[in-house]
């Protein structure tokens, strides 16, 4: 098969109605993070409980067309002895994989960050291609402040994705594309309008540059909205009117589908920001759809508590909000459901 057949097939498997895609991609460190609000220590073992928890949920594909895994998970196998990724294709999932290797400071622009991993990239594609993965995931974070990000953080986190994306296509996987400008700070709305603006329309240019095809590529974006310590809040019609202006600013109509991220709101934020997108979005030539990581998993994780006895529980407390956030992917989220 050619890597255009495959990048097309790809791209219709992961970007359908009423579907999104779960994060399950947590680096060691964040799930240690995580595992220890519920008193879990995070081990190769309890790690792979989880995450076969998860995967193995009843009726996840309903709403669920991929699924990003961290690279541990690929070599993972569920009590009974079946390999995770193939659990996930076995559903009709597609399987994906997170491949950046996290951040370090950028030099000469203090306070702003730089992802690693480009080194040997293509080489570890074509080996997690091997293990079933068929699309990646790249992050490059962004923090608002007075004077960040700097102009040389925005170029060159752009420049990184750009290349990111480039190799992925060569190779025949899909990239998606993951500019996250972070929630933390006291910023207003209009300044994270503002920043993200900057941030995407570089990337958009570097992607250009490096002839990266649009078509076959899915935008992982931050919503438009207030830092956290901002002192108040944005209202769902406020957070999608906003975040649907910045869009149609900055991205072709060539990109099939925009995955937002959740970031740190709360999950019945997330699913209700996302809903008033879907309400007001018209006539948007891109799916607007959720590739949420904590807004999906917290209340599973909080159900789990890593007790083998709280499976079932676990799994109800994750389908339902994978439900929920279906119905956000056609507006018809409300929050009497939520009961
Ligand atoms: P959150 O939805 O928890 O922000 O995670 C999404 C993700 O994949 C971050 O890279």
């Amino acid at each position: 098969m050619s890597t255009q057949t495959e990048l097309q097939n790809t791209i219709a498997d992961l970007v359908l109605k009423g579907k999104g895609i779960l994060a399950a991609d947590e680096s060691n460190p964040t799930m240690a993070k995580r595992f220890a609000a519920i008193n879990v220590v995070s081990t190769e073992e309890s790690r792979r409980v989880y995450r076969s928890l998860l995967l193995t949920t009843p009726g996840l594909s309903e709403f669920i067309s991929g699924i990003i895994l961290f690279e541990e998970t690929l070599g993972q196998k569920t009590d009974d002895g079946k390999l995770l990724p193939v659990v996930v294709a076995n559903q009709g999932i597609v399987p994906g994989i997170k491949v950046d290797k996290g951040t370090l400071p950028l030099s000469n622009a203090s306070g702003d960050l730089i992802t690693q991993g480009l080194d040997g990239l293509a080489e570890r594609l074509a080996s997690y291609k091997d293990q079933g993965a068929r699309f990646a995931k790249w992050r490059e974070v962004y923090t608002i402040s007075l004077c960040n990000p700097s102009q040389l953080g925005i170029n060159s986190n752009a420049e990184v994705l750009a290349r990111y994306a480039a190799i992925c296509q060569s190779i025949g996987i899909v990239p998606i594309v993951e500019p996250e400008v972070l929630l933390d700070g006291d910023h207003t709305i209009e300044r994270c309008l503002e920043v993200t603006q900057a941030v995407q329309h570089a990337i958009f240019h570097a992607l250009h540059r490096h002839q990266v095809k649009l078509e076959y590529m899915v935008l992982k974006p931050n919503m438009i909205m207030p830092g956290k310590m901002f002192h108040c809040k944005a209202s769902p019609e406020d957070i999608a009117q906003q975040t649907l202006t910045q869009l149609r600013r900055s991205v072709p109509a060539a990109m099939p589908g925009i995955n937002f991220l959740s970031g740190g709101q709360t999950p019945e934020e997330a699913t209700a920001n996302l809903n008033v997108m879907n309400v007001m979005a018209g006539n948007a030539p891109w799916e607007l759809s959720f590739s949420y990581g904590r807004a999906l998993q917290q209340p599973a994780l909080h159900a789990w508590q890593g007790k083998t006895e709280n499976t079932l529980v676990a799994q109800h407390a994750l389908l339902k909000r994978i439900r929920l956030n279906g119905a956000a992917r056609y507006g018809h989220y409300s929050t009497v459901m939520e009961n």
